[in-house]
C-alpha cells in the first residue's frame, strides 16, 4: 500500500446538468474518499469539468455565448450539486485551464519525441454550410447493414450495427436538418490529422493492465480481447471550428477532447497543489509514493485503461494503481430518458425536497465491486432508507437515547459489554474496513446493518425499559452500550450518510472515534430527535410528478450519460417540444409491435429483489419468457391470469440468467408506483395493440 492515494471520478461534461446517473459514481467515490480518510489516510479527491469537443462549441454557438461563459455556467451547477450531495472534491476544476494546455502541450511533445505521432491525411463528411466536418453524431443517413432511416454515423439504433460516418447511405447534416435547411449531403473531404500509434504501447499495456489489482477481472477481460489484436492509432486531432488547445505549429487543429480531458485529472492535481503549496512529483511523479485510483463508468474504459496510463507511461508520469469500473443506472429497471419520464436531473431531486442522504443511502447499499448496473426504484428506496437506514441503526439510537434522556437525565452509565463483546466489535470494524477499502461499499453496509440488528435484538430481549423498575444499574449499562453500539455504526456508516452520523455524534455529545477512546461512559448525551426524515410516498410522487407538464430541456434523442455509451456525443437534436415527451412519427410508433399477452405464471427470479420472471402467453403456439422489473409492486400471483400490454418485438435479452424476450407495459403512478396497463379479457392473446 502506497503512503497516499489519489482518487479521481470522471470529469462530466459541462454540456448539460447532472443527473442521477452521474450520482452513483460520485457517491462510489465520495464514500471510497470518506472510508480512506477514516482510516487515517492521506487522500486527494480530484475533480473537473471536461469542457471541450464540438458539442460544447455548437451548444454555446446555439446559446448564443461564448465557449468560455457557456461553460462556465454548468461548472457552477455541477459544483452546487456536488456539494449538495456532499460530495466533496479537494478540487472542482476545468480542462479549460492554463495548466491543462500546458500538460496537454508536454504529453503530446513527450509522445512525439517517443516516436508514437504520426501525420496523415484523413477523408471524412463535411458539411459545406456550416463549414466544419461532421463528426458521427452530427451526421445522418440509412444504415449500411439493413437500411434503416435516420441513423447516425457511428451505430444503428435498429440493427445494432457499427460502422464508420463515411459508410452511411444517403448521408445528410444534422445541423442543417436541424436549421430547417433539409437533408443537406455532405461532401467528402480530405484533412490532415494526427495520430498516436499506440500498438507501440501494447507491451507495457499488456504488463499494466496484468499487474495485480490494477482492473476488475471482468474489465480485465474484456480489454484481453481488444490487446490479443495489434491497438489501433488513435486519431487525437479536430480540425476548427472547435473548442479546445490548438496543436503546437497548427492554426486550424485541435487536440481531440479524450486527450486533454483526462490530462485534466493530473493538471487540476498541479492547480490544487500550486493553492495549497504542495508538489505535483509528490502525488504523480514516476516514483512518487501514491496509488492513483481512478473511477469511472463501463462506456469510457478504452480511454481509461489504454490510452491513459500509455500517455502517462510515454510521458514519465506515475501510472495508475486501479481503474475501478461500476456499472450504468437504470431507473425501474429501464434506460433512463426522458420519454419514458425516468429522466431526472440532480436539481430535480433537490427541488422536490428529498434527502440527498437518502440516495447515497440507496447507492452505497447497492453497489458492490463489480461492474453490475445498478437499478434506482424509487419505492425500494423508500423501503431500504426507512426499513434499514431508520428502522434498524436510527431506530438503535433512538429508543436507547430517548430512554437514557428520560430515565437517567441524559446521563449515560457503565458498558454492559465484556472486554470479549468489544472485541467482537472492533473485528467487525476491522471487516467493514476492508469492504470500504475494497469497493464493496454493499458489503460495508450489510455488515453494519448485522451488526445494528444483533444489538436492537439484544435490547429487545433484555427490554431495559422494564428493567428500569427491577435492576436500575443493569438497564442502565444495557442503554449506554446500546448507545455505543448505535455510534459504532453510525461512524462505520459515516462515509455513507456523513449527516446522519454527524446527527448520531451530537446527539452522543462526543466525536465518533474507533478504539478505545471511542467507547463513551458516564457522560452526558443531547437530547434525541429523529436523525433522518422517513421517506413518504408523497416524496416519491414529488420526484416521479416533476415529468407530468414538464417542458423537456434537454435534447431527448440523446442518451443519458452513463445508460449508455458516450462517444464525443453531440447534443444536436431537434428541439425539445412540450410536455416532456418528444414528437416521434407515425412510421416510428408503427415500428413498435404492441400486442395483447395473457399472463400464465409468474415468479420471483432468486436474489432479484425486483424482477419477476412472466410467461405470457403471445398467440405464438409457445409462450414467451418476459422479465420486469416490477417486484416491488407485484406480488407474482397478482399478474397471474391479467391480460396485459407487451412489446412484442425487442430482441432477446439475458437478465439475471433468465432469456427475456418482450417487454410488459406498465404505468408509473398510484399506490403500488406501478400499474400494468390491462387490456379487456375477451381481447384474445396475440392481438395487435394499436
Ligand atoms: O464520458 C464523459 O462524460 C467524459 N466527460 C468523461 C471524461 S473522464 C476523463 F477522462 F476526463
Ligand atoms: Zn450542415
Amino acid at each position: 500500500m502506497a503512503a497516499r492515494t489519489l482518487v479521481t471520478m470522471a470529469l462530466p461534461y459541462a454540456n448539460g446538468s447532472l443527473h442521477l446517473g452521474h450520482l452513483v459514481e460520485a457517491v462510489q467515490t465520495d464514500v471510497y474518499v470518506r472510508a480512506l480518510r477514516a482510516a487515517g489516510e492521506e487522500v486527494a479527491f480530484i475533480c473537473a469539468d471536461d469542457t471541450h469537443g464540438t458539442p460544447i462549441e455548437v451548444n454555446a454557438a446555439r446559446a448564443g455565448i461564448p465557449p468560455e461563459q457557456f461553460v462556465a455556467r454548468f461548472h457552477a451547477e455541477h459544483s452546487a450539486n456536488y456539494r449538495a450531495f456532499e460530495v466533496l472534491h479537494d478540487i472542482f476544476y476545468t480542462t479549460h485551464s492554463p495548466e491543462n494546455e500546458e500538460h496537454a502541450v508536454r504529453i503530446f511533445r513527450a509522445l512525439d519525441a517517443d516516436g508514437a505521432v504520426e501525420r496523415r491525411p484523413v477523408e471524412q463528411l463535411y458539411c459545406e454550410i456550416d463549414k466544419r466536418f461532421l463528426p458521427d453524431r452530427f451526421v445522418k443517413g440509412e444504415c449500411p447493414k439493413c437500411g434503416a432511416k435516420d441513423q447516425y454515423g457511428d451505430a444503428c439504433e435498429v440493427c445494432g450495427s457499427t460502422y464508420e460516418p463515411t459508410d452511411l447511405r444517403n448521408p445528410y447534416c444534422a445541423l442543417c436538418k436541424e436549421a430547417g435547411r433539409g437533408e443537406v449531403p455532405p461532401v467528402r473531404r480530405t484533412s490532415m490529422h494526427y495520430f498516436v500509434r499506440l500498438s507501440k504501447y501494447q507491451d507495457f499495456l499488456r504488463g499494466w493492465t496484468s499487474a495485480p489489482g490494477h482492473l476488475q477481472p471482468e474489465v480485465k477481460r474484456s480489454i484481453d480481447g481488444w490487446l490479443s489484436e495489434p491497438l489501433k492509432d488513435w486519431d487525437i486531432s479536430r480540425d476548427a471550428p472547435y473548442f479546445g488547445f490548438r496543436i503546437p505549429g497548427e492554426t486550424e487543429k485541435y487536440f481531440y477532447v479524450w486527450l486533454d480531458a483526462p490530462i485534466g485529472y493530473l493538471s487540476s492535481t498541479d492547480r490544487w497543489c500550486k493553492d495549497r503549496g504542495d508538489n505535483l512529483d509528490r502525488w504523480w511523479g514516476k516514483d512518487a509514493d501514491t496509488d492513483i485510483v481512478h473511477f469511472i463508468g463501463k462506456d469510457i474504459v478504452y480511454f481509461h485503461t489504454l490510452f491513459w496510463p500509455a500517455m502517462l507511461h510515454a510521458s514519465g508520469w506515475k501510472v495508475p494503481a486501479h481503474v475501478h469500473v461500476h456499472g450504468m443506472l437504470t431507473v425501474d429497471a429501464a434506460k433512463m430518458s426522458k420519454t419514458r419520464g425516468n429522466f431526472f436531473t440532480v436539481d430535480d431531486y433537490l427541488a422536490a425536497g428529498l434527502d440527498p442522504e437518502w440516495l447515497r443511502y440507496y447507492y452505497a447499499s447497492n453497489l458492490g465491486p463489480t461492474p453490475s448496473d445498478i437499478d434506482l426504484s424509487l419505492l425500494e428506496m423508500k423501503n431500504r432508507v426507512n426499513g434499514e437506514l431508520l428502522n434498524n441503526v436510527g431506530n438503535l439510537a433512538n429508543r436507547a437515547l430517548s430512554i437514557v434522556w428520560k430515565s437517567f437525565e441524559g446521563k449515560l452509565g457503565k458498558l454492559a459489554a465484556s472486554p470479549e463483546e468489544l472485541w467482537q466489535i472492533s473485528a467487525i470494524e476491522r471487516k467493514v474496513a476492508g469492504h470500504y477499502r475494497a469497493i464493496d461499499t454493499r458489503a460495508a453496509v450489510q455488515e453494519v446493518l448485522a451488526l445494528g440488528s444483533l444489538a436492537n435484538a439484544r435490547l429487545q430481549e433484555k427490554q431495559p425499559w422494564k428493567l428500569l423498575k427491577t435492576d436500575r444499574a443493569a438497564a442502565h449499562a444495557e442503554l449506554t452500550l446500546a448507545v455505543n453500539v448505535a455510534r459504532v455504526c453510525a461512524r462505520l456508516l459515516a462515509p455513507v450518510v456523513p449527516r446522519f452520523a454527524k446527527g448520531v455524534e451530537e446527539q452522543t455529545g462526543a466525536p465518533l472515534r474507533s478504539g478505545d477512546s471511542g467507547w463513551l461512559e458516564e457522560t452526558q448525551i443531547r437530547e434525541p430527535k429523529p436523525l433522518v426524515r422517513r421517506v413518504e410516498d408523497e416524496d416519491l410522487e414529488k420526484l416521479s410528478g416533476k415529468f407530468v407538464g414538464r417542458t423537456a430541456d434537454a435534447p431527448s434523442k440523446e442518451p443519458a450519460k452513463g445508460a449508455a455509451p458516450a462517444k464525443e456525443s453531440a447534443t444536436a437534436t431537434a428541439p425539445a417540444p412540450a410536455a416532456g415527451s418528444s414528437e416521434i412519427s407515425i412510421d416510428e410508433f408503427g415500428k413498435m409491435d404492441l400486442r395483447a399477452g395473457k399472463v400464465l405464471a409468474c415468479e420471483r427470479i432468486p436474489k432479484s429483489d425486483k424482477l419477476l420472471k412472466l410467461t405470457i402467453d403471445l398467440g405464438e403456439g409457445a409462450p414467451r419468457t418476459v422479465v420486469s422489473g416490477v417486484a416491488q409492486a407485484y406480488a407474482p400471483e397478482e399478474l397471474v391470469g391479467k391480460t396485459v400490454a407487451v412489446v412484442a418485438n425487442l430482441p432477446k435479452k439475458p437478465l439475471r440468467g433468465v432469456e427475456s424476450h418482450g417487454m410488459v407495459l406498465f404505468a408509473t403512478g398510484g399506490k403500488r408506483g406501478l400499474i400494468a396497463v390491462e387490456i379487456g379479457e375477451d381481447v384474445p392473446p396475440g392481438a395487435k395493440v394499436k
